[in-house]
């Protein structure tokens, strides 16, 4: 395998973990490059349940470096958690201390943070983002502001006391007077500075340049995102998106070893949309249809437990999807979902209600988006099992139909098409 990045075409949660996991089996080096704890990635194995939401799923086999990378924010109470969880679930301890490394450079979530995306969205009212109130938007506010905390920053108490001189009198007027909430003293910052510094220890990768040249020269490397291109932070639904950039091109700075050294680009999309939070959605069904998406589907959060709204595909969004992306191949999830399906539906083009003019191209401008509505091509089910078939020869008549067209308009190849959670519900195309 060359090397990849598996990027999420839609608005999340469309099975990037299954997919990661999947094509980790060839990789060296997982990188995950951008977001947070705000990431929810669920892998089948055996029948059981792995819940993902820093560490790269790549843990799950026993000789893979898993690095979380420069461009990824952590909160390392999840952090910490997430590790206990996993080593509860089986993966042992020896295993997290050989093979995950943390990049120094990678943005700390404070306390504050959390405090603030709370604040936020309560302000906001109606407007909310519906954000998984993981501090991920003040964290990267404060990254950009230039008064962020890295990791590398609780490992040199000297460093850290100068930082906080400069960041807290600010800090602490933002949160007492704008944000209505109490300040930290330096004293109690250094405190839970160095908590977290007792989080990092065994992670922290010091080495990293050395450890990324040897990847980037000798090893595989498979690319992990979280979130989706719809929820990026330039390309999404603005200001309905996360703080980073889940797009290809992020790993090109999330991952420190630029964009040459990605190969091949797999945009995961699910058969059909699902969206968690708030945002336009042109494809949304709020009828029988869209529950029986999410029933099926079980499209539920994996980090906040909301239901995700459901609706059909958008080639639209897709098209779309593929071009800022950077995306060069198609995984496509969930399509078992639709087994007992009698008619899919597939939106192709975008209709303005009032000037009637029909688009391909996906307007930016979301305060628009109430003005469009979908055009459908309809498509005949298969009603029947997809869930064990492993050749695409063998899938029904109809499921070809369906794939050959979103292929088509969609403009990337389909080279992967699971069926199933499982890591071996899966078909190579
Ligand atoms: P991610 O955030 O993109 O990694 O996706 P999530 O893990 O949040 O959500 C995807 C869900 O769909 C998980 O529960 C997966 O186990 C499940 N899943 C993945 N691929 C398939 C598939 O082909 N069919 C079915 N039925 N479930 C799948
Ligand atoms: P994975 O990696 C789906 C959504 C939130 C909200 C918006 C901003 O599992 O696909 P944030 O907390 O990031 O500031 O919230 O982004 N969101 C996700 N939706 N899957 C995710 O991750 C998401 N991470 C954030 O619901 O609408
Ligand atoms: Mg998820």
């Amino acid at each position: 395998m060359e090397n990849t990045v598996v990027v999420g075409a839609q608005f999340g949660d469309e099975g990037k973990a299954k997919i990661t996991d999947l094509l980790a089996q060839n990789a060296d080096v997982v990188i995950r490059y951008q977001g947070g704890s705000n990431a929810g990635h669920t892998v089948v194995l055996d029948n059981k349940k792995y819940k993902f939401h820093l560490i790269p799923s790549g843990i799950l086999y026993d000789n893979k470096i898993c690095f979380i990378g420069a461009g990824v924010v952590i909160k390392p109470d999840d952090f910490q958690k997430e590790i206990k969880e996993l080593i509860s679930e089986g993966i042992s301890e020896e295993r997290f201390k050989k093979a995950l490394k943390v990049h120094p450079l990678a943005h700390v979530t404070m306390p504050w943070h959390i405090e603030v995306d709370g604040y936020s969205e309560n302000a906001l009212g109606a407007n909310k983002i519906g954000t998984t109130k993981k501090g991920i938007g003040p964290t990267y506010t404060d990254k950009y502001a230039r008064t962020g905390i890295r990791v590398e920053d609780l490992f040199c108490e000297e460093t850290l006391s100068k930082k906080l001189d400069v960041i807290l009198p600010l800090k602490n007027k933002m949160l007492t007077e704008v944000y209505n909430l109490h300040g930290y003293s330096k004293e109690v910052a250094m405190q839970i500075c160095s908590e977290y510094r007792e989080i990092f220890t065994p992670y922290v990768c010091f080495e990293w340049q050395k450890l990324l040249d040897d990847a980037k020269r000798n090893k595989t490397i498979l690319f992990e995102g979280a979130q989706g291109v719809l929820l990026d932070i330039d390309y999404g639904t603005y200001p309905y998106v996360t703080s980073s950039n889940p797009i290809a091109g992020g790993a090109g700075v999330g991952a420190s070893v630029g964009p040459l050294a990605i190969k091949e680009a797999v945009g995961v999309f699910k058969a059909y949309i699902t969206r968690v939070g708030e945002g336009p959605f042109v494809t949304e069904l709020t009828d029988e249809t869209g529950e029986k998406i999410q029933k099926i589907g079980a499209e539920f959060g994996v980090t906040t437990g909301r239901p995700r709204r459901c609706g059909w595909f958008d080639a639209v969004i897709a098209k779309y999807s593929v071009l800022v992306g950077g995306i060069s191949s198609v995984a496509l999830t969930k399509l078992d979902v639709f087994d007992t399906f009698e008619t899919i539906k597939l939106c192709t083009k975008y209709r303005n209600v009032k000037t009637n003019e029909v688009t391909e191209f996906y307007p930016t401008n979301v305060y628009t988006h109430c003005d469009y509505e979908p055009v459908y091509e309809e498509f005949a089910g298969w009603m029947c099992d997809t869930t064990n078939i492993k050749k695409y020869e063998d899938l029904p008549q109809n499921a070809k139909i369906y794939l050959k067209r979103l292929e088509d308009i969609v403009g990337a190849p389909i080279k992967i098409v699971s069926t199933g959670p499982d890591r071996d519900q899966t078909i190579f195309v």
